[in-house]
């Protein structure tokens, strides 16, 4: 039987190159070795105000850009999480199964909240719908950035918590994160990750950016103060750079290195510019020409609900059961 996966990805801002190279690019993979669910997590971009147009006009923006990066929604269930309320269930659920103090001390909870004058309690329970979006469909196999590690260990836990309330009924999902591109950095900034959410454009490569706007943008990113393709500094520019060179074209970064050492900066980055515009052109054009079709888009809409429904209905009864509300 294959493995079920789960992924997703939240509808602010303009999906980058940080979340094709983190994840979304495997996707279309897993869909042929796994049976797997791709959601647009709408119900996470509600942690901080939204204009509710803009959220539902992105909403379907990256339910296009899945399917322009391969996903198809027949071998895949590609839905909104919010079209399957079970979400929400679960997730108030399991927020009654975590302590106050472990959300509190997340990472992500943390920085964010600094960040804003008032924090709403869904950035503090954010974790819990996503352990929820997990374990209501049994999944084994998640595909994800670095920074969604601290996530995926709450998750474990609170599987290993409903399996001893429940007996072994859920697998432990385990969380696969690309060694050399779980964490692709921001171009300007490279001790900061790249963030589609960022006020600067400049400081990320989104997967609509035109040839144009990729190679300006790559010509102006940060490399090293040294001048050197040194890779030792995990946080330099320059490294940031290979790696994404060796993501998108399968040479080794001391190939790479071999390459430009006598060519220099300059060379490097026009070459870089043209291979990242060749990937993401044909995903550009793709996406334009589904987001078009809007009779087949409220078809993938209708046909990801039902699919996910089906495929939640097991784990959904078991949470339920374990905790003693009555399912009919
Ligand atoms: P989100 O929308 O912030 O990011 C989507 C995916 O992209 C990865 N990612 C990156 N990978 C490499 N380099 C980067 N700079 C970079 N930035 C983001 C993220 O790790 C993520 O895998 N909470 C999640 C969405 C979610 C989810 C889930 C994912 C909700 N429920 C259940 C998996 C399983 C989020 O907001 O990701």
């Amino acid at each position: 039987m294959k493995k079920r996966l789960f992924s997703g990805c939240t509808p602010s801002g303009n999906l980058t190159l940080g979340n094709y190279l983190g994840t979304v690019r495997g996707w279309e993979r897993n869909q042929e070795t796994c049976d797997a669910l791709f959601a647009v997590t709408d119900l996470h971009a509600l942690t901080v105000p939204r204009d509710p147009e803009i959220l539902r006009r992105k909403s379907l923006d990256f339910l296009c850009l899945f399917m322009a990066c391969g996903i198809d929604p027949q071998k895949s269930t590609l839905f909104i999480q919010s079209h399957n309320p079970r979400h929400c269930e679960v997730s108030w659920i399991l927020s009654c199964q975590t302590g106050w103090g472990e959300l509190s001390r997340m990472t992500q909870f943390k920085s964010k909240s600094a960040a804003d004058r008032r924090p709403s309690g869904g950035l503090l329970t954010y974790p819990v719908l996503m352990a929820a979006d997990i374990l209501l469909y049994g999944t084994e196999l998640v595909p994800v950035g670095e920074d969604q590690r601290q996530h995926m260990e709450l998750t474990r836990r609170l599987a290993k918590h409903l399996n001893s309330c429940a007996g072994p009924v859920f697998p432990l999902p385990e969380a696969v994160i690309p060694p050399s591109t779980g964490r692709v950095a921001n171009l300007l900034d490279p001790t900061a990750k790249m963030d589609k959410s960022h006020d600067n454009k400049d400081t990320y490569i989104a997967l609509t950016d035109t040839p144009e706007e990729i190679r300006r943008k790559i010509g102006k990113a940060r490399t090293d103060s040294r001048g050197d393709f040194a890779m030792d500094d995990k946080d330099s520019g320059i490294g940031n750079l290979v790696r994404i060179y060796s993501a998108l074209t399968g040479l080794g970064t001391g190939t790479i290195i071999w390459e430009y050492e006598h060519r220099g900066y300059g060379a490097f980055k026009r070459d870089l510019g043209d291979i990242i515009a060749e990937t993401l052109t044909p995903i550009r054009e793709k996406y334009n020409r589904i987001h078009r079709e809007e009779d087949y888009l409220k078809q993938v809409l209708a046909l990801g609900k039902d699919k996910a429904l089906e495929k939640s209905e097991r784990a959904y009864k078991c949470i339920k059961d374990t905790f003693g509300l009555i399912t009919c």
